[in-house]
C-alpha cells in the first residue's frame, strides 16, 4: 500500500497513511489550557492523515509535565474545542492522547503529596518542575481500590476529549508513564491480581482501554504501547516475558473491536510486532522511531512491506508542517530543533517554515 492512499480506521477514513505522534510541547501554560499558538500548531499541521494530541492529563495527579495541557477542567475542554474546529476547518482528523505520567512526575508538578505508581519504586534520574530540577520521588503504591478510580479518570478525560470536537482517544500505554508501570515487570512488584503473571500486569491496560471503548466507541478508541522501549526504568529485558505481556494485552483488547493499536518499535518487521499485529487483526500503527528520526524509507517500507497499515510520524512533523506535501513531492525537509521542544512561545512551535515554491 502506498503511504498516500486513504485508509480507514474505526469511524476515520483517513486521506493518507502519515499519522502526527502524540508529541509534548509544554505550550499550555500552568493552567493546562490550550490557547493560540497551541491552536495553530495544530492547525499548520491538519493535512497529516490524522493528528494525535501530546499526552495530556486525565487528573491533576497524572499530570507529568509542566505547562502540560489537561482534560480535566472546563477551560482546557473549551482551549481543545479551539483546536478541533481549526483543525477540521482545515479538513483534518484530530485524536487526543490521555496520558497518566504515575511515577514520572513529581508533587511539584501535581500538586499532591506523592505521585503514584503500581509499586513503590522510584526512577533513578530527574525532572524538570516548576522550580528547577528535582530527583524522582518514591511513588505511593497504588491500592487495588484506587485502581477503578484511575480508569474512570480516563473514561472521563475521553468524554472530554469528545464533548471538545475530537475524533477519537488514544489510550497511552507506553513510554513508562502509568499503564506501562504496570506492564513493566522492573516497576511493578505487585502480588495481587495487576502484578506478578504477564495477564495480571496487562490487566490494568486492558480494563482501561475497555472502559474508554465503552463510554466513547472502539471506533473511537486507540491504544499506543511500546513493547522493550527500556525507557524510565520501565524495563522489559525479557523477550519472552515480553512477547507474552503483550499478547496479553492484545488478547484483552481483542474482542472490542477497536479503531487501532499503535505501536512504537524499533523493528517493525520483527517477530514481537507481527505476532500482535496477527494476534490483533484490526488496524496496526506503526512508529519505527525513538533512537532515529523516522524517514521517509523507513515509513515507506511499513506500508508497501505491509508491517502496518498506517505510520506514526514524530520529529518530521514537528519540523516540517506540510510534511505529507515534502514526501509526497520529494522535497528537502527542516531539521527538528531540540532545544526549543519543551520551551515556551512561537520559537520551534509554529515557525517552521512551509516549503513556499
Ligand atoms: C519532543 C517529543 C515529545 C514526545 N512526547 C510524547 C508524548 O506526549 N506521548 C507519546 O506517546 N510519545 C511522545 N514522544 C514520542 C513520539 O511520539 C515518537 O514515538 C518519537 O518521537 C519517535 O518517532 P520519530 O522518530 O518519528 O520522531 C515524544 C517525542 C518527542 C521527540
Amino acid at each position: 500500500m502506498s503511504l498516500f492512499s486513504p485508509v480507514t480506521l474505526g469511524d476515520l477514513t483517513l486521506p493518507n497513511r502519515l499519522v502526527m505522534a502524540p508529541l509534548t510541547r509544554s505550550r499550555s501554560g500552568r493552567d493546562g489550557v490550550p490557547g493560540d499558538d497551541v491552536v495553530e500548531y495544530y492547525r499548520q499541521r491538519a493535512s497529516m492523515g490524522m493528528l494525535t494530541t501530546e499526552g495530556t492529563y486525565p487528573s491533576f495527579a497524572g499530570q507529568g509535565f509542566v505547562r502540560q495541557p489537561g482534560l480535566v477542567t472546563d477551560a482546557q475542554i473549551a482551549g481543545w474545542r479551539r483546536v478541533t474546529d481549526a483543525v477540521h476547518a482545515e479538513g483534518g482528523l484530530i485524536i487526543a492522547q490521555i496520558m497518566h505520567a504515575g511515577r514520572v512526575s513529581h508533587s511539584d508538578i501535581t500538586g499532591a503529596p506523592t505521585t503514584v505508581a503500581p509499586s513503590a519504586i522510584a526512577i533513578d534520574g530527574a525532572t524538570h518542575t516548576y522550580d528547577g530540577k528535582a530527583p524522582y520521588q518514591v511513588p505511593k503504591a497504588l491500592a487495588a481500590d484506587e485502581l477503578p478510580g484511575i480508569v474512570d479518570e480516563f473514561v472521563r478525560a475521553a468524554r472530554n476529549a469528545i464533548a471538545a470536537g475530537f475524533d477519537g482517544v488514544e489510550v497511552h500505554g507506553a513510554n513508562g508513564y502509568l499503564l506501562h508501570q504496570f506492564l513493566a515487570p522492573a516497576a511493578n512488584h505487585r502480588t495481587d491480581a495487576y502484578g506478578g503473571s504477564p495477564e495480571n500486569r496487562a490487566r490494568l491496560t486492558v480494563e482501561t482501554t475497555a472502559a474508554v471503548a465503552q463510554a466513547i466507541g472502539a471506533g473511537k478508541t486507540w491504544l499506543r504501547i511500546s513493547p522493550q522501549h527500556n525507557i524510565e526504568d520501565a524495563l522489559e529485558t525479557d523477550p519472552a516475558d515480553a512477547l507474552a505481556t503483550y499478547l496479553a494485552v492484545v488478547d484483552g483488547i481483542v474482542a472490542l473491536g477497536l479503531a487501532g493499536l499503535s505501536v512504537l518499535h524499533t523493528e517493525p518487521s520483527g517477530e514481537l510486532v507481527q505476532t500482535l499485529r496477527t494476534r490483533f487483526g484490526g488496524p496496526v500503527l506503526v512508529n519505527t522511531g525513538f533512537n532515529a528520526v523516522t524517514t521517509l524509507a523507513d515509513a515507506r517500507a511499513v506500508t508497501g512491506n505491509g508491517w502496518g497499515d498506517a505510520v506514526v510520524v514524530g520529529r518530521p512533523v514537528l519540523a516540517n508542517p506540510d510534511l505529507v506535501r515534502r514526501w509526497s513531492e520529494g522535497l528537502p525537509l527542516n531539521e527538528a530543533d531540540q532545544t526549543t521542544f519543551y520551551t515556551e512561545g512561537h520559537k520551534g512551535y509554529t515557525d517552521y517554515p512551509f516549503w513556499q515554491r
